[in-house]
This record gives structure tokens, sequence and C-alpha cells, in this order.
């Protein structure tokens, strides 16, 4: 079989967010990208992920052209209740530090972000199969792929991105590569419903039979999570299961009760911390998840990896013009800051709201007398506000 040759100054695996987020700012600079993705358009955009954004992934989206409709369809969320003790405590955003963040799900940013990289003529080639990176340590990376037609491509530029999520083929390829884990006893039970909404805005509930979390789609779907073992067996849970679960976690002296409806999806999350660092090897860099992964507790993920890609596409963007490699080096570190900042909000607040197996009654204790200092003071709500809402550009 005859392999096609294409040549491109930045080489991209993965089309998710982080992928064409970054193809889109490359080539509103003059900087010309290919996209693979062994993926289909239509999985990725049916593959529930979180839905909430920061108010500068907002702004980078709106900014940069990809579509206004965040702020058209998005909900803009001024605050999050952190229950616990049966009770709910709302920590006002806007009040605290003037900052706001949108639901809008990832699967919407993704479509945002395809349909753009569609209507400016971008290379995005999804549904490839047999990804094989390539001389990943010379100047001119590369990945070869086999095409949804079946014809072969061999793909060589630049600087090749690995924007290709948590199990990164990008990543396993780059010889002594540094990595950083932790592991966590528990996973979420996630579901879909068909109900009105429970509550305006989040809820973030620490209660005697583990976290539980209260989010929104749209006015008739709304989105819950609740902590399970990560062995959990989706079957074992009827919809009648699932709203007692639920519907426990949340009980309080208020009476508060959610809406319940039927159960259109479920799905069982992993827990996990992972930092790759540094980012850049040479002249393939990380992205996204390939490059780091946070628990889902407080819903950094995708807003990491619009952050990360907003820094790269500058560096990029540098590089393009000196033609110096030694240019991305600034990666790391800009996109590293923040990171390390996202791993310790996501596992704080994981460790504040949920109960560890085998977690004693003194450490059940001292979890309440945590979140009670928290909400007791104004710093401490502060300080919350601006991690959840997200620090500035690095
Ligand atoms: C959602 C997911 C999260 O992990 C989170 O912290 C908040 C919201 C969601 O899917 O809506």
């Amino acid at each position: 079989m005859t392999t096609r040759r294409v040549d491109t100054t930045v080489g991209i695996v993965g089309g998710g967010p982080a992928g064409l987020l970054l193809s889109h700012l490359l080539h509103r600079s003059g900087i010309e990208s290919v996209v693979v993705d062994n993926r289909s358009r239509d999985l990725i955009e049916h593959t529930t992920r979180a839905g909430i954004l920061e108010q500068g992934s907002v702004r980078l989206l709106v900014d940069s052209g990809v579509s206004d409709r965040v702020l058209r369809d998005g909900d803009q969320h001024e605050g999050i209740e952190l229950r616990f003790g049966g009770l709910s405590h709302r920590i006002h955003f806007q009040e605290l530090v003037g900052a706001s963040v949108w639901l809008y799900p990832q699967t919407d940013v993704f479509t945002d972000l395809a349909d753009a990289r569609q209507r400016d003529g971008g290379d995005v080639r999804f549904g490839v199969r047999d990804t094989q990176a390539l001389d990943l340590t010379s100047d001119r990376p590369g990945v070869a792929f086999t095409d949804a037609e079946g014809r072969r491509h061999e793909l060589r530029c630049s600087v090749l991105v690995g924007a290709d999520g948590s199990g990164s083929m990008t990543r396993h390829q780059i010889p002594d590569r540094r990595q950083y884990t932790r592991e966590y006893p528990f996973a979420w039970f996630g579901i879909t419903c068909e109900a009105p909404h429970s509550a305006p805005e989040l809820i973030y509930t620490r209660s005697e039979r583990g976290f539980a979390l209260i989010s929104q789609r749209t006015e008739s779907l709304q989105r819950m999570y609740f902590q399970c073992s990560p062995d959990e067996d989706r079957d074992a849970w009827s919809d009648d299961r699932i709203w007692d679960e639920l519907q426990g976690r949340l009980a309080g002296r208020d009476g508060f009760r959610l809406r319940e409806g039927p159960v259109v999806e479920k799905l069982v999350l992993p827990f996990r911390s992972f930092v790759c660092e540094p980012m850049r090897y040479g002249r393939v860099l990380l992205a996204g998840d390939a490059a780091h992964t946070v628990p889902p507790t407080g819903a950094k993920g995708l807003n990491l990896a619009l952050a990360d890609v907003g820094v790269l596409a500058e560096v990029l963007e540098r590089f393009v013009r000196r033609g110096d490699a030694d240019t991305l080096d600034e990666y790391t570190p800009r996109a590293l800051s923040r990171v390390w900042k996202a791993q310790n909000f996501s596992y704080w607040m994981t460790s504040m709201l949920h109960d560890v197996p085998g977690r004693s009654e003194f450490d059940a204790r001292r979890q309440l007398g945590e979140l009670e200092s928290l909400v007791g003071s104004e710093h401490g709500r502060r300080y919350l506000a601006e991690c959840y809402t997200g620090w500035p550009a690095g």
C-alpha cells in the first residue's frame, strides 16, 4: 500500500476540545496544523462529559471567535452550595471575587469548535486508525495513520502536540518521561435524568452516606453524581435505588427533596490525579488530559485543557516567528503552575467532601470541622471562590 505524505507546521493528535481549540488559535495566527483523532465526530459529540466552564475559559472561546453560543445558551452561575450536616451554605462567587462560572457542557464546546474548524477550512481528520507516533526525538516528528477510507498517511511536522486524552498514545511513546500519580479508593456514579431542576445552581454535598453532586443540563434534563466504589456495577442500580441513595444523601433539616424522573444514562467515573512533567520533550508537547488528569470534584479537567492550549498557542506562535526550538521551553513552567494549583484544588475538594472507606470517627468529625471553618470564614469562602472560578492566565 502507498503511504501519502502530509507536511504541516503543527501536528495535533486528538480532536477533542484541546486539540481543536489549539488548531483554531493557530489558524488565527496564520499557522498551519493538521488534527487527527481515532474517534468519529459523532462519538465525541455524544460522550457525556463535565459541564462547568470557568470565566477565563468562556472568555477564551468568545474572544477567539469560536462561539458566542456559550453566552446565549449557557447558564451563568454566580455561586455553588456546599451542603453538609443537612444544611446548605452558599458560596457566592460574584460577591466574593466578582466572577462567575458557566454551565455549558463539554459536548457543546466540542461542537462549537468542530463547526468553527469546518467553517474556516481546517484540516481535521476524525475516525482514523492505527495511529503511530514517528521519530519523536527528531527535528521532524510525526504520526502515521490510516484514514477513514483505508488509505495510509504519514504526517510530518515541526512540532507534534499530544492532545489525545488521559490514555494518550503520544505520551506513552515518549521515552524517559516523568509522572506523578495518586489513586483514590472511590469513584462517581453519574446519571442523566429526565426531570426538572432541583436547584438553580450546583450543590456539592457531604453526607454520612458519602458525597453527592447535583448539577443541571437543560430545563428538562439533569446531571447528578454520587460517590461509589470503583468497581460499582451500573446494572445493579435501578432507578428506585438511585433515587433512594441520592435523596438519602441530600436529606436534611431543611426538608430538601430532589425532583425525580427516569434515569436515561448511567456511568461510573474513575478518580485519579496524574501529572506528566515536563509537558515538553524536544519537539513533542502534551496538552490537556494527555499531560494531567484531575479528580472530577471541582470540574477543572476541561478548563485546564483550554488554559494549556491558550498558553501553548502563544508559545508556538513565538516559536514559528523565531524558528528557535528553545522557545518551546516556555510552555511547561507557564502551564504547570496552573496544573498544580488545580491538582491541589481538586484533591482538597475531594478529600473535604468524600467518605474514604475505613474513615475513623475522628476523621469524620475533623472533616465537618474543616467545612464549618471554611463556610464560617469570609477568607475561606473567598479562597474557594477564587479557585473554583479559575486563576488568571499563566
Ligand atoms: C459537573 C461535573 C463536575 O465534575 C463538577 O465538579 C461539576 C459539574 C457536571 O457534569 O455538570
